[in-house]
């Protein structure tokens, strides 16, 4: 594997958690620090008043807050609603978000389907979502990174699922927002390589990660329930992951089945030491290589 050499930026090296309603309490207490960054839903938090609001304010006082949508339906058929848009632009400018994406997927075909679908991966799609990804991209008036998502019924597919995100991300010109845990229930459902998966995406598309726990159903299935604790395999997909990419802010992603608050922080620490055993390897190749150079 090739180490991606370059400058670490302090960004890359946040490790967030999300804000989640049952978990405000919690991140309110934490010392300023403890936790890199915080990530919301827009679609959960706009227009939203009262005592949230208050403690919206309070948090974004010592925490970055980036954004990840739900609604957009980015390959949906139905035309954007742009006084959403607007609005949505008026929030991410407010909270001066350093990231913000949105699923690649859709979510509503003649009103809201409640989950995230999978696009059918067709030349058609890929023209598609990468015009309606520049239409946001544009109302929005900055870059959006859409994240690979897990999915489970596999949709009409005239390619593989790796060249379909290629094609999107190319086509449109846009960032990636590498979720590692997806990939590793996708390669055990649909049956695929994880890592040669991992290591032909993009890496200089990449502006942040995601990493998650997930249900075991079968040996053959898995579901991607942000429920559990993370597993030693994805832990291996984040930290083959840096060494693709080099560092990026990486959110762990938790939305329900809530431990006490020191088992997610425990979580966090394994991912700076991840990312400090990344730079370690970094450094000892940058050795090695001037090494060779002297002799
Ligand atoms: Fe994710």
């Amino acid at each position: 594997m090739t180490l991606r050499a370059q400058p670490e930026s302090p960004e890359s090296t946040l490790c967030g958690l999300g804000l989640r309603r049952p978990l405000l309490d919690e991140l309110l207490a934490q010392p300023a620090g403890r936790i890199g960054f915080l990530e919301l839903a827009p679609d959960n938090w706009i227009g939203v008043g009262g005592k949230r609001f208050e403690a919206l304010q309070q948090l974004r006082a010592d925490h970055p807050i980036y954004c990840h949508g739900l609604s957009l339906s980015l390959g949906g058929p139905e035309p954007f609603d742009h006084d959403y848009l607007r609005g949505l632009r008026g929030f991410l400018d407010e909270l001066q978000t350093p990231l913000y994406s949105e699923h690649l997927s859709y979510c509503s075909d003649e009103g809201q389907l409640y989950d995230l679908m999978p696009i059918p991966f067709t030349d058609e799609a890929v023209r598609h979502v990468a015009a309606r990804i520049s239409e946001v991209q544009d109302a929005l008036g900055r870059r959006l990174a859409v994240e690979n998502i897990s999915y489970y019924a596999a949709p009409f597919q005239a390619m593989a699922e790796i060249d379909f995100i290629n094609a999107v991300l190319a086509e449109a010109d846009c960032d990636l927002l590498l979720d590692v845990n997806n990939i590793h229930v996708n390669s055990i459902n649909h049956g695929y390589d994880a890592l040669g998966f991992l290591q032909a995406l993009p890496a200089g598309r990449v502006r942040g990660i995601h990493v998650a726990g997930h249900f075991v159903e079968a040996v053959d299935l898995r579901i991607d329930s942000h429920g559990a604790a993370v597993i030693d395999p994805v832990w291996n997909l984040l930290a083959a992951a840096y060494d693709h990419c080099g560092l990026q802010p990486t959110l762990l992603e938790r939305d329900f089945n809530f431990p006490p608050i020191a088992e997610l922080l425990d979580e966090l620490d394994t991912i700076a030491r991840l990312q400090h055993e990344h730079l370690q390897r970094v450094a000892t190749r940058r050795t090695v290589t001037a090494h060779a150079r002297c002799a």
